[in-house]
């Protein structure tokens, strides 16, 4: 294989993002290897990858072209080091990247919530470790097949190694913007991420859960909360919308008929997308919803206020992780967020 770059790039954790993100660099000529876990290492031995998205791209690497591995050696080969694991497993995996790790290396954190990149930071001082932002949905459908199901970008603070590569990541239906204000897109990101849990404790597809009032109810609730404690605290969150965040809640209040109106880019979902924190919950892991509700409840106690709908919802995922109710109506749910605010809101 020709390559089209010489910057040799290496995804930590393969999963869902990792695997697509991956997969997609190297169609389009970049050198990338993977490491990840035995079961999707199994997969792509037999199948290779199947990468697909909402419009129709339908991109196949077979089994041979991919560097899969379980192992991490592949990390000091590295320029760059794109860290793909869900949260909990940050801290782990910045002690393994300091071990191997060449100074020079570059690692973008692509992954939610707020504090990931300084968590690898802490382990690898002599590296740009680079905040980063996904804010398309990415499904596993088994057999090597990963599916985006939303529109979106990615987004990544400012750094002279990703400059040429940009025409690249275009190619690849990647398209990234470099920022200098990653703080306040993170945060952007995370307001819309708070319908993670939302959704995950639906049972239902993000479309089915977004088109129904008390559902985007709960979400306004939890946005609005939020941000008020960003407010205090003198966070501004980028605007990365077509409406101002502040307006968000207002939208989502709407009754259905005028919200397909109004917000026809949020609902250009595939039918079948669901959040990752529903596909933790399914698949009997650890959710992030201490890194996504939970940097809600930190900020608000660090500047003294509270946040007791996140509070209430992270004690909803946290008993669904041990077996408790995961198909929640929206009615229902409304009803305990707002209860946990004293019924206003
Ligand atoms: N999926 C989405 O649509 C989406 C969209 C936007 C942002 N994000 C964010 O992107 C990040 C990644 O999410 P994801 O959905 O791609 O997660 P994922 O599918 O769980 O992928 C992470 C993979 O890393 C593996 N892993 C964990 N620790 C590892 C280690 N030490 N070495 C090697 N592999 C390791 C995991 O294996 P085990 O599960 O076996 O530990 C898993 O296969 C998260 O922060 C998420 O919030 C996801």
């Amino acid at each position: 294989m020709t390559y089209r770059t010489s910057n040799r790039v290496c995804i930590y954790g393969a999963g869902s993002i990792g695997t697509y993100v991956g997969g997609r660099l190297q169609a389009v000529g970049v050198p990338v290897s993977f490491i990840g876990r035995p079961r999707i290492a199994a997969q792509v031995k037999a199948h290779g990858l199947h990468l697909s998205d909402w419009q129709g791209a339908d991109v196949h690497l077979s089994a041979e072209s991919l560097d899969f591995s379980e192992n991490d050696a592949a990390v000091e080969h590295a320029d760059i080091v794109i860290v793909t694991v869900k949260s909990a497993a940050t801290y782990e995996v910045g002690q393994a990247l300091a071990k191997r790790l060449r100074p020079e290396a570059v690692v973008i954190s692509l992954q939610n919530g707020i504090g990931n990149a300084a968590v690898l930071s802490q382990h690898l001082p002599d590296n740009s470790v680079l905040s980063g932002m996904i804010s398309f949905n990415v499904v596993q459908q088994g057999e090597g097949r990963f599916h985006a199901g939303t529109e979106g970008e990615l987004m990544c603070d400012r750094h002279a190694l990703l400059e040429p590569m940009l025409t690249l990541f275009k190619e690849a239906d990647l398209p990234l913007e470099l920022r200098d204000d990653m703080l306040q897109v993170q945060w952007s990101k995370l307001l819309m991420n708070l319908n993670n849990a939302i959704n995950a404790l639906s049972g239902i597809p993000l479309y089915d859960q977004l088109s129904q009032r008390n559902y985007r109810r709960c979400l306004a609730l939890l946005i609005r909360e939020a941000l008020a404690v960003l407010h205090r605290a003198s966070i501004r969150p980028a605007s990365l919308m077509p409406v101002p965040m502040s307006l968000l809640p207002a939208v989502l209040s709407v009754p259905d008929w005028l919200f397909k109106r109004l917000a026809q880019r949020m609902l250009a979902i595939d039918p079948k997308a669901r959040s990752s924190m529903w596909e933790d919950l399914e698949g009997g892991r650890r959710t992030e919803v201490d890194w996504i509700n939970g940097e809600v409840i930190k900020l608000a106690a660090n500047v003294g206020a509270r946040a007791p709908a996140n509070s209430r919802i992270v004690e909803l995922v946290r008993a669904a992780e041990e077996g408790g109710e995961r198909n929640w109506r929206g009615d229902e749910l409304l009803a305990v967020l707002r209860d946990s605010c004293g019924g206003a809101a």
